[in-house]
């Protein structure tokens, strides 16, 4: 591989900079990706290698980031599995038939593979287009976010169904989450096998738990996963909403990297975790709506903090959101490159 910059920092080699990539790079902000979207429905993309690889080159081509990710979506395992998923412009993802009852689990698919098969005819033509340039990125859901949705039947502001089967059905939400992390550790491995470079797994709503809840529900889960996985050179990086709390117990499941938001300060949470733990983050993404001169001085600024500092992954704290100006996003990329130690 030439740029091998992510692979070093997750390994926490030294780096002559940050690489850089951000969280939902492939996506909305882009003219050149509703070109596309206006063409197919979001599921047709993820389902057509062709379309999925398009998409995935689209960050690399016109921002030269140092990392791609795989075009696709978290709740690709939950479809797979039996959930009737649908996206919805302005609405975002629905399951017309949740998932709420033992009936309803025991309906679940756990023998997935082939459904799949497309993620991995992805992989392979986006590593034809990459030709060993940068590293591609495959990811997964974790099972508490994914079993949020399929229990809610789509986006949630509070998990009030979900926390209820959590806290007067935890047998139930085992058997769920059990079921999922099956899944998905059958999925990242399927990953893996067709030739992605690092993985990370989702955890966006884990913020929504408390420690207790996050430590039986999700940790637990999470940590059966990456014990999992056909790791070799693949890095692993653990990412949640709230990963400034929860970061400590994160690095206990044995992640090369983990995510961190922005709630925190870089430095100080990486001097909490081990030390062959890598972190990535932490931008707050708000800041690439800012003027350009903010956007240097605050890159800069986590750049001095993190100077001297192994295993350090430049990213947002979450992804980019999709009125972010694309100038200002390929902005902060060419100020992070330019950057030196
Ligand atoms: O990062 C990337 O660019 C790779 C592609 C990617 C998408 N979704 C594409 C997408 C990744 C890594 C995801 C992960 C994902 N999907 C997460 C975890 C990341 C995070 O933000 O915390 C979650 C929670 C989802 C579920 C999901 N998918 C929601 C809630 C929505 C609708 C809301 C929204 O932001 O639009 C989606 C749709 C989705 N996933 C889009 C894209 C580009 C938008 C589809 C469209 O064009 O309308």
């Amino acid at each position: 591989m030439i740029n091998t910059l992510l692979l070093d920092a997750a390994f926490s080699k030294p780096t002559e900079r940050p690489p850089v990539w951000m969280m939902r790079q492939a996506g909305r902000f882009m003219p050149q990706y509703w070109e596309i979207k206006n063409k197919y429905s979001f599921l047709e993309m993820c389902k057509t290698p062709e379309i999925a690889a398009d998409v995935t080159m689209l960050p690399v081509d016109l921002l030269d980031v140092d990392a791609a990710i795989l075009f696709s979506d978290i709740l690709v395992t939950a479809e797979a599995m039996g959930g009737d998923l649908s996206f919805t412009q302005g609405i975002g993802p629905k399951f017309a038939n949740p998932v709420r009852t033992l009936a309803d689990i025991e309906k679940l698919e756990t023998e997935v593979g082939d459904k799949l098969q497309y993620v991995a005819d992805a992989i392979k033509v986006i590593q034809q287009r990459l030709n060993g340039k940068i590293p591609l990125i495959g990811f997964a859901g974790a099972p508490f976010t994914v079993m949020s949705y399929l229990v809610e039947g789509g986006s949630s502001k509070d998990f009030k169904l979900t926390k209820l089967m959590l806290h007067n059905e935890p047998g139930l939400a085992h058997r769920l989450l059990a079921k999922i992390a099956t899944v998905t550790a059958d999925y990242l491995n399927l990953q893996i096998a067709a030739g992605v470079n690092a993985v990370q797994i989702f955890d966006s709503w884990a913020q929504a738990l408390s420690w207790d809840d996050y430590t039986e529900f999700s940790h637990r889960y999470i940590t059966g996963i990456i014990s999992k996985l056909n790791r070799k050179d693949i890095p692993v990086i653990s990412f949640c909403k709230g990963s400034s709390v929860f970061a400590p117990l994160m690095a206990e499941a044995k992640p090369d990297v983990i995510s961190i938001d922005w709630n925190v300060d870089l430095l100080d949470i990486k001097n909490r975790l081990p030390k062959e733990v890598a972190v990535q983050g932490n931008l707050d993404p708000h800041i690439l709506y800012a003027d350009k001169k903010v956007i240097k001085e605050r890159i800069y600024r986590l750049f001095e903090r993190m100077r001297g500092e192994n295993g350090f992954i430049f990213n947002l704290g979450h992804g980019i959101m999709p009125d972010i100006p694309f100038d200002n996003v390929k902005y902060a990329v060419e100020v992070v490159k330019e950057f030196r130690y």
